[in-house]
């Protein structure tokens, strides 16, 4: 079967293997990415693939809340079967290993793993076990979150991340995986992206638990970052060997005019969606333009706070997806401009790479600290289909090159950036978007459960065997 997951690496769609460098994705002779210390990765997360979600023990999610209530997500999807990795992990680590992906971001799913009293759910946690030490006979790093958003929802019925209690529990739930995972686990991140966290989960509702108060953004995301904080000495003692981090999504935000106003306006908005999480983690301070932007809006924070969640880090994670063109909204804020004329994805999003490097760039400026870097999740979502056996994602080729060529640019301007991870192995749970969004690099038919990769994917292993074979 020309395009069975499995065989995938040496069964390359013609026109591939035969191909020279000069296919539509391999990077050219000078970028950093032929380095073989690179991580070239592929990332999910336990909700969005897992699917068994009243298996072996596991407690309800407030994704499951949230998915099961009309109207919170398209076409009423939730992440009840996904794409059943629960199951089928086995097969999917081997399509990960066929297609010579060296670095595997992952993340567990807390209510799997612990019970309400904070036991150990022996099951659960000897899913991941196994897992693990699977990634680890393959020779695959293996990077874990320990919080991609399903919050156990009997910690939501107590107030979830408004409820300080909450960051105690994530550093008990911590010290557990840590203490049982220790040595299976090559990098450890807390959080995904406290950002959709806070804003999306309490400051908006899009997400789950879909409530909507700014002033419950700001406390939900002091919480979470310390969390953060309470966690990683726990992980420095339990794990000493493993590097330590957190992920953050950031976006570029550009200014629609030159008029001061507009100006002012990008600058919020980075505020808004990047120094709101990097000032406290990196300079142990809020910013307090966020607080022009949200007046009366400051959190509680108790003395102590911000040099806790300040703890050193091994590495940040960085997810991007596009940017963003503001102006002024005529108060303290931003509104969208959407650009006429430029590439979008399925999902709307401006394809705009130049932004993860400029991003980067600016980081290293404002950050005389800035952590090694990896970008942990970047990527594209398209209506891929499957045709005659093949998928043909062009969209996601270039759009992965391009990336690729600006987190070059940013290496070469000096940025420290040691690994990427497409978001996503193969198509899952969109949040609020279901199984519509299609993200991944391998597609997977829902119905049936099968998956077929896609060209993307293809080059992808092109090019890594390329790599692999330099000497
Ligand atoms: C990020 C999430 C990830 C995925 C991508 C498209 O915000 O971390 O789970 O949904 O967006």
């Amino acid at each position: 079967m020309a395009n069975d997951a499995s065989a995938a690496f040496d069964t390359l769609s013609p026109a591939v293997s035969k191909g020279s460098l000069a296919d539509p994705f391999t990077p050219p002779a000078d970028s950093s990415l032929w380095r073989k210390n690179f991580l070239l990765g592929a990332a999910t997360a336990s909700y969005q693939i897992e699917g068994a979600v009243d298996e072996d023990g596991r407690l309800p999610s407030i994704w499951d809340t949230f998915s099961a209530t009309p109207g919170k997500v398209l076409a009423g999807d939730t992440g009840a079967v996904a794409c059943d990795h629960y199951h089928r992990w086995e097969a999917d680590i081997d399509m990960l290993a066929s297609l010579g992906l060296e670095g595997y971001r992952l993340s567990i799913a807390w209510p799997r793993v612990m019970d309400a009293a904070g036991r150990p759910n022996r099951k659960g946690l000897d899913f991941y076990k196994r897992l693990l030490n699977r990634l680890k006979e393959k020779g695959i790093t293996s990077f874990v979150t320990l919080y991609h958003w399903d919050l156990p929802q009997h910690l939501e019925d107590r107030g979830g991340w408004l409820n300080r209690d909450t960051a105690y529990r994530f550093a008990d739930y911590t010290d557990l995986m840590s203490r049982e995972l220790a040595g299976t686990v090559d990098a450890w991140a807390t959080l995904n992206e406290p950002w959709c966290s806070a804003y999306l989960g309490y400051g908006n509702g899009h997400h789950a638990p879909g409530l909507a108060n700014d002033r419950f953004a700001t406390q939900a995301m002091h919480h979470l970052l310390l969390a953060h904080g309470l966690a990683i000495p726990v992980l420095r003692g339990n794990d000493p060997a493993s590097q330590k981090g957190i992920v953050a999504n950031i976006g570029r935000g550009t200014a629609n005019s030159d008029s001061a106003a507009d100006q002012r306006a990008a600058h919020l908005f980075e505020v808004q969606h990047n120094a709101w999480i990097l000032d406290p983690l990196l300079k142990g301070e809020y910013p307090l333009d966020l607080f022009e932007l949200w007046p009366g809006t400051e959190p509680l924070v108790l003395d102590g706070d911000m040099q806790t969640i300040a703890a050193p880090l091994d590495f940040l994670g960085i997810n991007y997806y596009f940017r963003m063109n503001v102006a002024s909204d005529g108060a303290h804020g931003f509104r969208d401009v959407p650009l006429e004329g430029v590439e979008r994805t399925q999902m709307g999003w401006e394809v705009y790479p130049d932004g993860l490097r400029d991003l980067l760039t600016g980081f290293k400026k404002t950050y005389r600290n800035l952590p090694p870097i990896y970008i942990t999740e970047n990527g594209m979502a398209s209506d891929d289909k499957v045709i005659d056996g093949h998928v043909d994602d062009a969209q996601r080729i270039s759009f992965l090159k391009r990336h690729l060529a600006a987190v070059d640019q940013a290496i070469k301007a000096g940025v420290d950036v040691r690994g990427y991870f497409l978001w996503s192995l193969m198509d899952n749970f969109e949040w609020a978007f279901g199984y519509e969004r299609r993200f991944g690099v391998v597609h997977v038919d829902y119905s049936t459960q099968k998956r077929t990769v896609k060209r993307s994917a293809e080059l992808v292993a092109k090019f890594l065997k390329e790599r692999k074979a330099r000497v």
